[in-house]
């Protein structure tokens, strides 16, 4: 059973990213980490242990991340994400306490204790992940798995022109973390996998699949449409979907007033299917490094494809779905999230 540690900075789809996760049975979610980006470090952390409860998984460490990015004040994404970082959904007051050592200590930990096995996720920023590579440079070698949500690859940003948000937020950290992967001497295991908008933006969540979701939990599904006044609540029976119908109309209506449409789309949990399963992407190996002083262009993350830099791979750029896939990414990833969650929803109602 593959030891997981997850890094969200949850966020609506990072909420739905733990959720695949504990829907799976083949996982050990041995930690979580909560960093600064959409919304606060420490809502980020109470919105982790609240979901967890809710799920009934208290017992799951949550460790609190930095209250800022590495070397510039934070920002966070209140507009995306509503107040608390859950749409319009909210949450009861988690009883369990977060851990007493803080985010990058628990990356350490969690790496230590499971030397080669540990498959860690990211989808928020990276400053967590770079203060414990600061702390202990062996984590790229003791880490079996690495699959981030983040960067844009020949393809638009959604924060700046050429910015994804993740990189944004924190573009040191982010930095940090794919020179330490471009270090690895010894490293046999795998490049780290990266999920950026070019693939991410091609998991879209309409209504209509969220309804599938809520009638694979064996609840009535909301019909949800632009029509609707805006911040209408959930009446589904089932507390958990109630939660993500309040969480994703939130997050519908924004990508909606954005001009893409009343859907959303599905980052972080897509990542999280990647971190569980790599087989089911195709993925390029490039020397990433981001741009960090361009007055347009800070925050850019640059692919190296053809060996300019002469520098050694540091990551695997995912650019499509399995070479064999007869079917679209996405409709592969739906079936494969609705029928997992959708169970692990049905059994906790
Ligand atoms: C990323 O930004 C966040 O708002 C989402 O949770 C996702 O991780 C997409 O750019
Ligand atoms: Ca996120």
């Amino acid at each position: 059973m593959p030891a997981v540690f997850a890094d969200l900075d949850t966020g609506v789809d990072d909420a739905m990213a733990l959720m695949y996760l504990l829907a799976s049975a083949e996982v050990d979610l041995v930690g979580i980490a909560s960093t600064a980006g959409n919304v606060s470090a420490h809502q980020v952390c109470r919105n982790n242990r609240a979901l967890l409860e809710l799920c009934g998984r208290p017992e799951i460490p949550v460790s609190l991340g930095s209250e800022q990015p590495l070397s510039i004040p934070l920002r966070t994404a209140e507009d995306t994400h509503g107040p608390a970082g859950l749409g319009y959904a909210e949450l009861a007051d988690p009883t369990a306490a977060p851990t007493a050592h803080d985010a990058a200590q628990a990356w350490i930990r969690a790496a230590r204790a499971h030397p080669g096995e540990l498959v860690g996720l990211v989808t928020g920023p990276m400053t967590n992940l770079a203060l414990a590579l600061r702390a202990d440079p062996e984590l790229p070698q003791l880490l079996r798995r690495l699959v981030i949500m983040g960067g844009s690859f020949d393809y638009r940003g959604n924060t700046s022109p050429v910015t994804e948000w993740n990189i944004h937020v924190d573009p040191e950290a982010a930095a940090e973390v794919f020179a330490a992967f471009g270090e690895r001497a010894e490293h046999t295991g795998e490049l780290p996998l990266v999920c950026g908008l070019n693939i991410t933006e091609s998991i879209v969540l309409t209504p209509q699949i969220l309804a599938r979701l809520a009638a694979a939990a064996g609840t009535e599904a909301a019909t949800m449409s632009p029509d609707d006044d805006l911040g209408t609540r959930s009446a589904a029976g089932n507390p958990l979907i109630r939660v993500l119908e309040d969480a994703m109309r939130f997050y519908f209506e924004f990508h909606h007033r954005q001009g893409e449409g009343y859907l959303a789309h599905l980052h972080d949990p897509f990542a999280a299917a990647v971190a569980l399963d790599p087989a089911l992407v195709t993925a390029r190996p490039a020397t990433i490094d981001v741009e960090l002083h361009g007055t347009l262009t800070r925050g850019m993350t640059v692919a190296d494809i053809a060996g300019h830099w002469g520098r050694e791979p540091n990551a695997a750029i995912v650019v499509g779905g399995a070479p064999q896939a007869t079917r679209p990414l996405a409709e592969v990833f739906f079936d494969r999230f609705i029928e997992r969650v959708g169970v692990f929803l049905r059994r906790l109602s």
